[in-house]
């Protein structure tokens, strides 16, 4: 009756473990002492294992060896598991009740708890394996009732030893609990499925979700083991890729050990990090976050990955300060239909084969069953009032996690798994003879196959759960990733409850496939902000992140940009140059379009120094009729009438010229500028250049046989005015004709401005009309210093020595103020000076003059003039 298994290598440490004399006329004396395995089992044609950590471990063994080791203590059972468990038994019986899935066919189950090391989780595995409470590897002795699979266990590190003998012998193995993503190896772990997505993706959705709140600045926990190291690892890279930062990273001790607890509540103390994220389970983490409440740390918020997520232990009351507010991934919820009632209907009565029943029942009520007193009479006698089962509990009534079928999330992975392997036993079963996948196209027997048979069909296995969601396995064994994400929230009655807040589902396309609803979420301590967890509070536009060097990147100065540099982000890495016709705003977040400067008629200046100009204008054209009225005077004759008519109405040019350099400069006003004050200027000039010359010559040709008379008269001013005008005229031609003049935008000399302005095309042009009309200044004012003492009262040589004086004084001065101005003020210096040099002759050629005319009408003789010379 024993059913061979196909010989294989097994692990020496296994065959050390548990090696039994196959033979069965084996002495006594060579059975190992210690292998009496007792489990849940229900016999059928096909049994399914099941692995569950269902009870906790209360003590440790003990190991002085004095006596041989016990048992390790495992006597307080989970509620949550026990639910997983009956998950199990719940599928198991809806199998067997369903006609269409493996119509004729009952499914047993074995189920093992596998509190404990890793090691009894293996004499479990083999104890499923064998169908032997005295497991003999490679042997399965029970009358044709294959092992079609094994569901669990929950853990990976159990797991991974689960799947590491399983698959020696290829039978199938679902787990609904291992996530870690060692498992996905198939080269490692070939027969080796699961129900819960692997921790790859959990990785990234929590990276995600870390990056979604904005924390950069992040503390790591792990559990020491590889689901924990791998899972940390996996979510660090992700962190760094998004540009996050890890603030510290610790393992939590799988055994308790003080010391490194303490140093880790230390570091998370000290740390600036508000948002830690723990991948660990349940048991680890006990010993640390009791300490962690116990020294008082709030405010951080706990990011949990779902091996605690759900865990009940934190939700007792010692907890609620420190973990409210928390979030934790977890895989999806499912309903199954008729298992709340089943619960509900949970009753020792109905399941006599299952073991932990009444120790749950105990557990439950506080309770105890009259047998189970009896043989601890001790027990009675130290608590008298001990309460006694009576079976009439009602479950319903209890407010326990056991019955609470609200939320099934592993639950449900369990009733799937049992599912998948229904599924692919079923199809195993529809083989027809003849188109079966195996060699020659055969089929196996329903009721005798091989493991690797029906690995065939798991591995294939394809079916809708009740949720209408696909269940199927990838290449590497794992169903498609989805993911809830739940916020512990602390209730009115100072419970916790879990509110799912988000989700995430990876076949969702990019951008829809992290959801979360930030306003369902509470905080810790009751804020509905979200907290923060930098390490340097990010930049605001206008400043750029200077990284602080040897420091990880999150942590950062933040350095106003420079002067006509903008950020318009926050948490700009570099400020961005406006372009050049742009400067920066004040707040430096935008580039704003630099203000056009130019002098305008708009404005003050503009304004004040055109009406100046004209009114100014006014004087000489006022003198100019004063002059024609008093035409026949003396005063008037005697200085040269005409080219007082001329200097004067130059002046008025001169005066009105200033106001070309006024307004928007275009490119015949940059052209005529220039032009038409040199030309003017030359023409003022010269006139004075004329008069002075004139009145030497005058004076000299008194002189008896003199030679100059025929030089006295309108010819020669005339020439001397027309010579030295045209001079310039030809210096302006050959300045226009080489380069000339042209209205420019001048970006670079004023910050934030465009100073429009009339570029000079060539400024040594512009200082040789400057220049020329200075030398025409200087030879008339030398002529006249000689000529200013001749005696004669119509000399006006002394007023126009002052006059040359004032123009080549206020010239001088022009060229430094010129040179060190800018924009519209170097306009107005030069305008100032024009009006300034034209006032200065004006003045002091022509006051004098209408003095006499107007307010001495009795000096104003030929007589006087030629005679006394008073004047
Ligand atoms: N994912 C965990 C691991 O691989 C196991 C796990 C997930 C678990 N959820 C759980 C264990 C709930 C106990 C309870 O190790």
């Amino acid at each position: 009756y024993q059913t061979r298994f196909a010989l294989k290598l097994i692990p020496s440490v296994i065959l050390l473990m548990l090696s039994v004399p196959v033979d069965e006329t084996a002495q006594p004396g060579c059975k190992l002492p210690r292998l009496n395995i007792k489990g849940y089992t229900r016999g059928g044609d096909i049994i399914v294992g099941g692995i569950f950590p269902l009870n906790y471990q209360t003590y440790q063994e003990d190991f002085s060896f004095t006596k041989m080791p016990n048992y390790i203590f495992c006597e307080k059972i989970k509620f949550r598991v026990y639910r997983w468990l009956q998950g199990m038994v719940f599928a198991v019986d809806k199998i067997n009740r369903n006609q269409i899935l493996l119509p004729n066919i009952t499914l047993g189950f074995a189920i093992y708890d596998s509190c404990g090391p890793t090691a009894k989780t293996i004499e479990g595995t083999m104890w499923l394996v064998t169908g032997q409470e005295e497991p003999n590897p490679n042997y399965r002795c029970q009358h044709s009732t294959p092992l079609a699979a094994v569901i669990g266990d929950a853990g990976s590190l159990k797991s991974i030893a689960v799947a590491e003998m399983l698959g020696l012998y290829y039978y199938p193995q679902i787990s609904y609990a291992s996530s870690v993503g060692l498992l996905s190896d198939k080269s490692k772990f070939p027969s080796f499925f699961r129900t819960i997505p692997s921790d790859d993706f959990q990785s990234l959705g929590l990276s995600r979700l870390v990056m979604h709140f904005g924390w950069t600045w992040v503390g790591l926990l792990a559990e020491d083991s590889d689901y924990g190291r791998q899972g940390i690892r996996m979510l660090r890279e992700e962190i760094l890729k998004a540009g996050g930062c890890v603030a510290f990273y610790e393992t939590i001790p799988l055994s308790y050990t003080q010391t490194i607890i303490s140093h880790i509540v230390g570091v998370i103390k000290n740390s600036i990090a508000n948002a830690i994220v723990v991948f660990s389970n349940e048991p680890f983490l006990i010993p640390l976050l009791e300490e962690v409440t116990q020294q008082n740390v709030t405010g951080k918020i706990w990011v949990a990955s779902e091996g605690w997520s759900l865990s009940s232990v934190f939700s007792r009351e010692e907890f609620l300060q420190t973990l409210s507010g928390s979030i934790g991934i977890m895989t999806y919820k499912g309903e199954i239909p008729g298992f709340q009632e089943f619960l509900y209907g949970f009753h020792p009565s109905k399941f006599p084969d299952d073991i932990f029943i009444k120790k749950f029942w105990e557990q439950a009520f506080a309770c105890k069953w009259p047998e189970t007193i009896t043989s601890q009479v001790f027990n009675i006698q130290v608590s008298r009032d001990i309460k006694l089962c009576t079976g009439e509990e009602k479950l319903n009534e209890l407010n326990n996690i056991f019955v609470d079928a609200s939320s099934l999330r592993i639950t449900y992975n369990v009733y799937n798994a049992v599912y998948a392997v229904a599924y692919a036993l079923h199809d195993l079963h529809s083989c027809k003879p003849g188109e079966g996948p195996f060699l020659n196209r055969t089929c196996a027997s329903i009721h005798e196959f091989e493991p690797w048979q029906l690995l065939h069909y798991v591995k294939n296995v394809h079916f809708k759960d009740t949720e209408g969601k696909d269940v199927f396995f990838d290449e590497n064994g794992n169903p498609p990733p989805m993911y809830d994400i739940l916020n512990w929230q602390m209730t009115e009655d100072g419970s916790l409850k879990y509110v799912k807040v988000g989700s995430f589902d990876f076949s969702a396309p990019k951008g829809q496939d992290l959801i979360i609803q930030e306003n369902a979420i509470m905080w810790n301590g009751g804020q509905t902000e979200i907290p923060h967890s930098v390490c340097s509070e990010s930049c605001l536009p206008g400043f750029r992140k200077a990284a602080h060097e040897g420091k990880p990147v999150c942590c950062f100065d933040c350095i106003p940009c420079s002067p006509g540099e903008i950020s318009n982000q926050t948490d700009s890495t570099e400020c961005q140059k406006c372009p050049d016709d742009h400067w920066s705003n004040k707040k430096q977040d935008e580039c704003i379009p630099k203000t056009i400067e130019f002098l305008s008629y708009e404005e003050p200046m503009g304004a004040t120094l055109a009406t100046i100009s004209i009114s100014i204008a006014l004087t000489p054209v006022t003198i100019l009729l004063l002059f024609i009225k008093h035409r026949d005077t003396a005063i008037v004759k005697a200085n040269n009438r005409e080219l007082s008519y001329l200097l004067l109405l130059a002046l008025v040019l001169g005066f009105l010229c200033s106001l070309i350099f006024i307004g928007h400069p275009s490119t015949w006003t940059c052209v005529l500028r220039q032009v038409a004050f040199g030309i003017i200027f030359a023409l003022c000039v010269s006139c004075v250049l004329a008069k002075t010359i004139m009145v030497v010559i005058a004076f000299n040709a008194t002189k008896p046989n003199s030679n100059l008379k025929k030089w006295v008269g309108a010819k020669l001013p005339n020439s001397i005015v027309f010579v030295c005008t045209v001079i310039q005229v030809i210096i302006c031609i050959a300045w226009l004709s080489s380069s000339p003049p042209f209205p420019e935008h001048n970006m670079q000399s004023q910050i934030g401005m465009i100073i429009i302005e009339c570029n000079q095309g060539s400024s040594t042009a512009f200082w040789c009309v400057l220049g020329y009309m200075g030398l025409l200044a200087i030879i008339s004012f030398i002529v006249a210093f000689l000529a200013r003492n001749l005696p004669d009262s119509f000399n006006e040589a002394k007023f126009i020595t002052f006059s040359m004086l004032v123009f080549v004084s206020v010239w001088l001065a022009f060229i430094p103020a010129y040179l060190s101005t800018q924009g519209k003020y170097m306009v107005a210096v030069e305008i100032f000076a024009i009006l300034a040099s034209s006032a200065g002759l004006l003045g002091c050629i022509f006051f004098p003059k209408c003095y006499i005319i107007l307010l001495r009408p009795d000096i104003n003789t030929k007589e006087y003039l030629m005679g006394k010379g008073a004047f």
